[in-house]
């Protein structure tokens, strides 16, 4: 059954790379998650076996909210990268502490290492206190987002163009060629992340995926509605993802009581603050929109709004779940959770092959 869904259009899926310490959760539940390269490792070799296709690495320069050690995006990835032989590893990128010509350089070596395995994610910030720490000027919500989309289109032009010239606001480039260029054509993939008004116009002019915050499937429909009709009008295909914190167990009552269970040993203090924080996001942006905007105190308790997506329950429950997602144009299911060898196995294992059978009952359905 599997097979009559073109690979193309099967949903793909990824998972939180745990490179920060205390998992994808603000909340003290015991974890046997790890954020050690050792961990990862062995993680992203399960994750590659189990059929996820993407890793995503996150980038912070300092501790805050549950997550006090860090390893750095872009090295980490090479290493997973190392470990593993199909992984796509997506990089994390900052725009402000990285310059776009250093993120080039270091990502074609990459692409070269690791045969065509390295994507990036630009993210746009929302964690002030980690720019003022390290000196780096915070700009208003869509001067970042002015900011990323010249950094893209910059990147983009480094990889593709030989004596690549570029004039913009934040970023100046001459005759610049870089050399070699990397392996994947055009170039390796650009997602970024973020749901404001300007994430979206970014990810219907530049990116070739966009990845935002879990939530409703309706919420999520009107998110992608804009984008593709946006993206059509700009003539740019774009891809999207969302994130989501996945809680299968056998019973559905056995999902809800680990919810559950996250949520009661939530570290409340973390969680204000995190909630403070992420007022730098979506609600600083002219409409005071976008990720975070509308997150209640029990949706912060996972970083990206994950239990919003609704991904808890029985195999059966997520798999017609992520097909619904599909249905409103979702491309990619960002996966999060709380024991993630073992969570990751099991999804492989009962989830995936479930959605693989709605897909194809799907198609035949159509055709
Ligand atoms: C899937 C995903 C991954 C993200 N990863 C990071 C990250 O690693 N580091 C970071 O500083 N911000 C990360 N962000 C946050 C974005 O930088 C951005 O601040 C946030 O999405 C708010 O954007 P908005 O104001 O457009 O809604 C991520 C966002 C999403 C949706």
């Amino acid at each position: 059954m599997t097979e009559t869904v073109s690979r193309d259009d099967a949903v793909k899926f990824a998972y939180w790379v745990p490179n920060v310490s205390g998992g994808l959760v603000v909340s003290t539940i015991p974890q046997r998650t790890d954020w050690s390269l050792e961990y990862n490792q062995k993680l992203a070799r399960v994750a590659e076996d189990a059929g996820f296709e993407y890793a995503l690495s996150q980038i912070r320069f300092t501790a805050g909210y549950g997550a006090e050690y860090q390893h750095e995006s872009v090295s980490f990835s090479q290493a997973l990268l190392q470990a593993t032989t199909k992984l796509k590893v997506l990089a994390a990128i900052l725009p402000g502490p990285w310059h776009p010509a250093v993120v080039a350089k270091q990502i074609a070596t990459i692409d070269h290492i690791s045969n065509g395995r390295i994507a990036i994610n630009v993210v746009s910030g929302w964690f002030k206190g980690e720019f003022t720490a390290i000196g780096e000027p915070w700009l208003e919500h869509d001067e970042r987002y002015r900011r990323s989309n010249e950094f893209i289109r910059a990147l983009k032009g480094i990889w593709t163009q030989d004596r690549f010239t570029f004039k913009g606001d934040f970023y100046r480039f001459n005759e610049y060629t870089l050399s070699p260029k990397p392996v994947q054509k055009p170039h390796p993939e650009i997602f970024q992340g973020g749901s404001s008004r300007a994430a979206r116009d970014n990810a219907a002019s530049v990116s070739d995926w966009y990845f935002t915050n879990g939530n409703t499937v309706e919420n999520l429909k009107a998110q992608i509605d804009d984008i593709q009709s946006k993206a059509e009008k700009n003539g740019h295909k774009v891809r999207i993802g969302v994130n989501a914190f996945v809680i299968a167990r056998d019973t559905e009552e056995e999902a809800k009581a680990v919810l559950d269970d996250i949520i009661r040993h939530a570290h409340v203090e973390a969680v204000h603050a995190f909630g403070d924080a992420v007022k730098e996001a979506g609600q600083a942006s002219p409409e005071g929109e976008g990720n975070w905007a509308k997150s209640t105190f029990e949706d912060l308790v996972q970083y990206n709004d994950g239990f919003r997506t609704n991904l808890i329950g029985t195999p059966q429950q997520i798999a017609e779940r992520i097909v619904e997602l599909k249905s409103v144009g979702v491309d990619l299911v960002l996966a999060g959770f709380l024991h993630f060898i073992e969570e990751v196995e099991y999804f492989g294992k009962k989830v995936l092959p479930l959605v693989r059978e709605l897909e194809a009952a799907r198609e035949a359905k159509a055709a």
